[in-house]
């Protein structure tokens, strides 16, 4: 049915979050369960496909740049095609359809993130009968994990339990472009958990736009707390999940950081301000007393736990006392990682219609001396692990220098250490080793491997 994609190469470039990680990867076994061949080499593909998100504006921008860069990149030259296929899909594909077609001529088609099953229909449809094509869809009733996948890593899944979100904080457009929440059956999560386990994956990562919210849609109501016990259960050895809200983290998850084993002690929890009047006009539905309550509770469950987090600067009418006020909570949580954010309007959100009169000068003032802070709050909260031997999951070779593994600890800290003599990168990846911390840095752990 898709014969036209057979022995055909192609190329994805994923954007944005965790959730187009996975698409992309579904994207990848669907197009290669049709005969098509992932390549890593941009120049030696026939098809390319644009995993996109408009979360900020900085996103959206690049994105169109880049396409267009793209464009007259000859296709390889053992290809009989006339022109490279050129997909766009994930966020921006589904809030822009065919005006993407209709703003740039090189693209063939434009998908959304509801309808990543029909990818292969609509390129065979373009390599047969040629023309352009954007089909968008505004809800589906398929979950992207009943697609075929080829994982980034063998040891490393993500596993979707929701999609979409119904939170609508003022100033996100995720719940525009990714729909309502859906929560898969916690059978079924189990069970994919299971198959994962039997195939040797170390590490799974469970996702949702708010993991916490979840089962709310589903008969009975079952809730994360029970998914996290059902997947512990399976004895995968590292379980994660991705992303919490304040406002719906439970107690039982809570107590699940102190009692289940392979549960890893790091934690990020959007936090977005320190102000409880943004936090209101954010729509965030929790306070800042709340908020420092859970840090006590989950230190308390976990006393070693890692914990990251999302702040917006300058959302509009931020004042100098309401950035003192994020700016001292950074200072108090002690966070190992702070994801920092310039507000960046987005069409069709409420925050876009607020008024908004901050200098920009001020507002990036705020957000270098956020950055500091946040950087030497990292710094602190690593050296807890000087001297401490921790188990190591091996991700492959530091960026600039491949003698040296890279992996990640169970707090999630970055951990840098010599490959030991005698083996290889690739025996290695994948597995988890015990690794001596001999020096704490900002953003790594450097060691030595105990053999
Ligand atoms: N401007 C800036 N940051 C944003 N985020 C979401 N929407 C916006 C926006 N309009 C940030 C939030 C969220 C993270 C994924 O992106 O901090 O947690
Ligand atoms: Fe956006 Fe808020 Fe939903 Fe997160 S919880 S995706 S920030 S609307």
């Amino acid at each position: 049915m898709n014969q036209f994609l057979t022995g055909r190469s192609f190329y994805v470039f994923t954007y944005g979050c965790q959730m187009n990680e996975h698409d992309s990867e579904r994207i990848v076994g669907m197009l290669e369960a049709c005969g098509a061949h992932r390549t890593d080499v941009f120049e030696d593909s026939e098809i390319v496909i644009f995993m996109t998100c408009c979360v900020r504006e900085a996103a959206d921008v690049r994105l169109r740049g880049q396409v267009n860069s793209i464009k007259n990149v000859p296709l390889p030259r053992t290809s009989e095609l006339k022109k490279r296929v050129v997909c766009i899909g994930g966020c921006i594909g589904q809030r822009d359809g065919q005006q993407l077609i209709d703003d740039m001529h090189h693209v063939d088609v434009v998908f959304g993130t509801q309808n990543i099953e029909r990818l292969p229909y609509l390129i065979n449809g373009v390599l047969s009968r040629g023309g352009h094509i954007a089909e968008v869809q505004e809800e589906s009733d398929t979950f992207s994990t009943d697609l075929p996948s080829k994982r980034e890593h063998d040891w490393a899944a993500w596993l979707p339990i929701t999609v979409g979100c119904n939170n609508f904080c003022t100033y996100c457009i995720v719940p525009y472009v990714r729909g309502r929440e859906r929560s898969r059956a916690i059978e079924s999560v189990v069970a994919d958990a299971q198959a994962l386990v039997a195939e040797g994956v170390q590490e799974i990562t469970l996702l949702g736009q708010n993991v916490n919210s979840y089962g709310r849609d589903l008969y009975g109501e079952p809730r994360f707390a029970d998914v996290l016990k059902g997947v512990a259960a399976t004895g995968v050895p590292r379980l994660r999940f991705a992303t919490s809200h304040p406002k719906d983290l439970t107690d039982e998850v809570i107590e699940a950081f102190g009692t289940l084993g392979n549960l890893m002690p790091a934690l990020h929890l959007p936090v977005q301000s320190g102000s409880d009047a943004i936090l209101k006009r954010m729509h965030r539905s929790y306070t800042v007393e709340h908020y420092l309550g859970l840090i006590d509770k989950l230190r308390a469950a976990c006393p070693d736990i890692s914990l990251s987090t999302d702040i917006i600067v300058g959302f509009p009418g931020e004042t100098e006392e309401d950035f003192q006020a994020t700016y001292d909570l950074v200072e108090k949580v002690g966070y190992s990682q702070v994801f920092t954010f310039i507000y960046s309007p987005r069409e069709g959100t409420p925050a876009a219609k607020m008024k908004d009169d901050t200098p920009r000068s001020v507002i990036q003032e705020r957000f270098e001396r956020l950055v500091q802070m946040v950087q030497d709050k990292a710094y602190e909260q690593n050296q807890r692990f000087a001297d401490r031997t921790l188990d190591v999951l091996v991700e492959g070779v530091s960026q600039r220098n491949d003698s040296i593994i890279a992996g990640r600890s169970p707090h999630n800290a970055m951990v840098h250490a010599p490959i030991p003599e005698g083996k290889t990168i690739e025996q290695l990846k994948g597995t988890i080793i015990p690794v001596h911390v001999d020096e704490a840095k900002t953003w790594y752990l450097s060691g030595t491997v105990v053999e």
